[in-house]
């Protein structure tokens, strides 16, 4: 069956079997990448643009990293020194890369629905890796990667997410996502970090008012950063040492959750403000460096099927 989508946008466009089936390549890759021989050649000849308008490390270098152990060559658009900055349009810049006949482009951009806009100028796949407060769907599949791996499966989970509600396009990506498997979603936010009530409705997850509420007997907890960049007007930083001792995650809060609860986090954290150390690196419960390389398999598996569908 050949997949049926040309762009990955967001979990909204995907349908739960279209999710199963990227979970399951990407479980493949996931093994592959632990043997001796992980390059295969599934997209050799293709070319993979990096298009990055916010910063971003870890993930440009998981699809880098997903790209090349596929065999398709990576160009990292450099967006610093592009010609937008001098004045060139957003869609003239995708319709010369399109020109190029590049097979797909890789975007992250600090305004959501941008990437959706990419797809009226660029004919190859358009990959959404994090659009502003939108989505970011490879997000949410290699935490359901992550969590499948340990819970055996994805429905009828109890799934905390806890931070910066608000500014996250992880909390949303992972909301719709686990909508679709029967999953429940309980979201935590500080006051002034939360969704509008009409989009946790929307979303179908369940607000708390404490952490604490959040977490009982939860099978996951998966722990936000404050998004500071995201901050909008009027808008004030938290004290990290308070942020820490009334919304952040420790070992002794963790005692609510259901013993093999795991404790999961997109990076980057900040130690000591959302979770603790000794909770960061306790591999009784933090699956946290897990999920980076959940997040090259998942990659793989998306451009893999988004690139040859
Ligand atoms: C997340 C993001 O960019 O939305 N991080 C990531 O993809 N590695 C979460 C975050 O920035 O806090």
């Amino acid at each position: 069956m050949s997949f049926p989508h040309h762009h990955l946008l967001g979990i909204k466009q995907l349908s739960r079997q279209d999710i199963e089936a990227i979970l399951e390549r990407a479980a493949h890759y996931a093994q592959t990448n632990r043997s001796p021989q992980k390059k295969t050649d599934r997209l050799a000849g293709k070319i993979v643009v990096n298009m990055f308008f916010e910063n971003s490390t870890r993930t440009r270098t998981s699809f880098e990293i997903a790209a090349k152990r596929l065999s398709a060559d990576v160009i990292n658009f450099n967006t610093a020194v592009s010609s937008m900055n001098k004045g060139e349009t957003f869609g003239d810049t995708l319709s010369m890369i399109n020109s190029t006949h590049a097979d797909a482009c890789v975007i992250r951009h600090p305004q959501a629905g941008m990437v959706e806009e990419a797809t009226r100028y660029f004919q190859g796949a358009v990959i959404n890796a994090g659009d502003g407060a939108g989505a970011h769907p490879t997000q949410a599949l290699l935490d359901a990667l992550t969590v499948q791996r340990h819970k055996g499966t994805l429905e009828g989970l109890t799934i905390a997410i806890c931070g910066d509600i608000k500014h996250s396009r992880v909390a949303r990506s992972n909301a719709l996502l686990w909508k679709l498997f029967g999953s429940q979603v309980r979201f935590f936010a500080p006051e002034g970090f939360t969704f509008p009530e009409e989009t946790n409705k929307d979303l179908g997850i369940i607000p708390c008012s404490t952490i604490d509420e959040a977490i009982d007997k939860a099978d996951v907890v998966m722990m936000l950063r404050v998004q500071n960049e995201r901050l909008e007007q009027g808008e004030t930083h938290l004290d990290p040492a308070m942020y820490n001792e009334s919304y952040g995650l420790n070992h002794d809060r963790l005692r609510r959750a259901k013993k093999d609860v795991i404790v999961m986090h997109p990076a980057p954290m900040n130690r000591g403000v959302e979770i603790t150390s000794a909770l960061a690196d306790d591999p009784q419960y933090s699956v946290i460096f897990e999920q980076m390389e959940m997040g090259v398999a998942v990659r793989m598996a998306c451009l893999d099927l988004f690139i040859n569908n």
